[in-house]
């Protein structure tokens, strides 16, 4: 549904449609996949779910990414009380959250996960897979109900089991589009399973999935072909980062040359859109003149996010008029005024994110609480000074 008011004057990128796949997004500003650890304990989608983003769609969001989601019950879900979509019965518990939405006229993607060695808590089983045998860096989130202590050492996963869990993301997508989602994207970044093969420390192999950049993406190209082939006429895309949630610093060793390879390569698997996660927002990579996500742009042709302090429209608006990206995620913004797109449509200020909306857990009842506690939000001003860096 198109925005009016002074801000589409002043943000005419922003406040454009544009198409991903064969679906008008009416404008370009996406909820960012926001963690909140809120379902039942065995990944039932509740109403508190159904509310929060059915308010994203009142706000005017011209599309609303879901929280990763899990995609089997067996080593894929990595948060205790995150949502699944591994059983007919948590698929259906999610049609409740479609019918809202699209009530409200908003489009919505599932997100669909596997935590690979990043386990915080998992419903079904013990322990937890990746490519090689190597502990993540730093401590679970408490944040996310993680214990604040180390990471399991992971086992390796088996290639019968590399092969099931690329069988198992189809299976997962083709769920989210039966139950009504728009469009699936894959969280291929961040230091989960699929960016456990991307990453050279995590990633210890010798075989053709390790080694050179070409092999070690070559995990996302299977599983986009998965999800491509089980979802043939929807939106599929791919969230890809260089930083974890574990791990701020890492950057690809093989810069630009690495970008060269990695866009494509999954650009070919016949996807229709990139999200390029970066908190630190869209300044240049690898010495290039662009950001990562300009980059996928440049690489690919294909609509790409933006994302990583994004929530100025000021700032939003020149990412896009740059070529920084097609769209803008906004992850904390969205959170902090779920009605930022109409708010900056009228050209009203949305409310800043401020830390305790996330504190002590990113729940939906920690966030309720706030807002008892902090009625009228945090002005600007007095907003904690720590930044939050990101999760999940
Ligand atoms: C509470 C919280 C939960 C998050 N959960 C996810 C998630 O489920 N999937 C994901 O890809 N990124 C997740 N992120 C990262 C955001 O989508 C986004 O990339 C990050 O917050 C940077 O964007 P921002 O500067 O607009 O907040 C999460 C971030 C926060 C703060």
């Amino acid at each position: 549904m198109a925005l009016s008011g002074p801000g589409t004057v002043k943000y005419p990128n922003l406040f454009s449609p544009k198409k991903i796949g064969n679906l008008e997004i009416s404008n370009r500003a996406v909820v960012s996949p926001l963690t909140r650890a809120s379902a039942t304990e065995d990944g039932i989608v509740t109403d508190q779910m159904r509310d929060y983003y059915a308010s994203y769609a009142r706000g005017g969001w011209g599309l609303i990414m879901t929280e990763a989601v899990y995609i089997d019950l067996k080593y894929s879900q990595g948060y205790a009380y995150q949502p699944g979509i591994a059983s007919d019965e948590q698929r259906d518990s999610w049609a409740k959250v479609v019918e809202a939405v699209h009530a409200e006229g908003a489009p919505i993607f599932m997100q669909i996960f596997h935590c690979g060695a990043i386990n915080q808590g998992n419903n079904w089983v013990e322990g937890s897979i990746a490519p090689s045998v190597v502990t993540p860096k730093g401590e679970q989130i408490p944040r996310y109900r993680g214990s604040g202590t180390v990471f399991q050492t992971p086992r390796e996963i088996t290639r019968d089991e590399m092969a099931e869990v690329v069988e198992t993301y189809g299976q997962a997508a083709r769920r989210a589009i039966e139950v009504g989602f728009d469009g699936v994207e894959v969280h291929g970044a961040n230091g989960y399973l699929p960016d456990e093969f991307l990453t050279v420390y995590t990633n210890q192999r010798d075989d053709e999935y390790g080694g050179p950049i070409e092999n070690r993406i070559r995990y996302h190209c299977e599983v986009m072909e998965s999800v491509r082939a089980a979802v043939p006429d929807k939106p599929v895309g791919v969230r890809i980062s260089q930083t974890k949630v574990n791990d701020f610093e890492y950057v690809w060793p093989g810069g630009d040359d690495d970008a060269r390879v990695v866009f494509p390569r999954l650009a070919e698997t016949g996807i229709d859109f990139l999200d390029c996660s970066a908190h630190l927002g869209v300044s240049p990579v690898f010495g290039t003149d662009k950001s990562l996500s300009g980059l996928a742009r440049r690489y690919t042709g294909l609509p790409v996010m933006a994302n990583g302090k994004l929530h100025d429209p000021d700032v939003a608006e020149k990412a896009i008029a740059d070529e920084e990206g097609d769209f803008v995620a906004i992850g904390k913004g969205a959170l902090a005024d779920h009605g930022w797109p109409r708010k900056v449509a009228a050209g009203e200020a949305p409310v800043p994110f401020d830390p305790g909306m996330i504190m002590p857990y990113a729940t939906h009842d920690c966030y309720d609480d706030f807002w008892k506690a902090n009625p009228t939000g945090i002005p600007e001003e007095k907003v904690a000074a720590r930044d939050v860096t990101e999760g999940a």
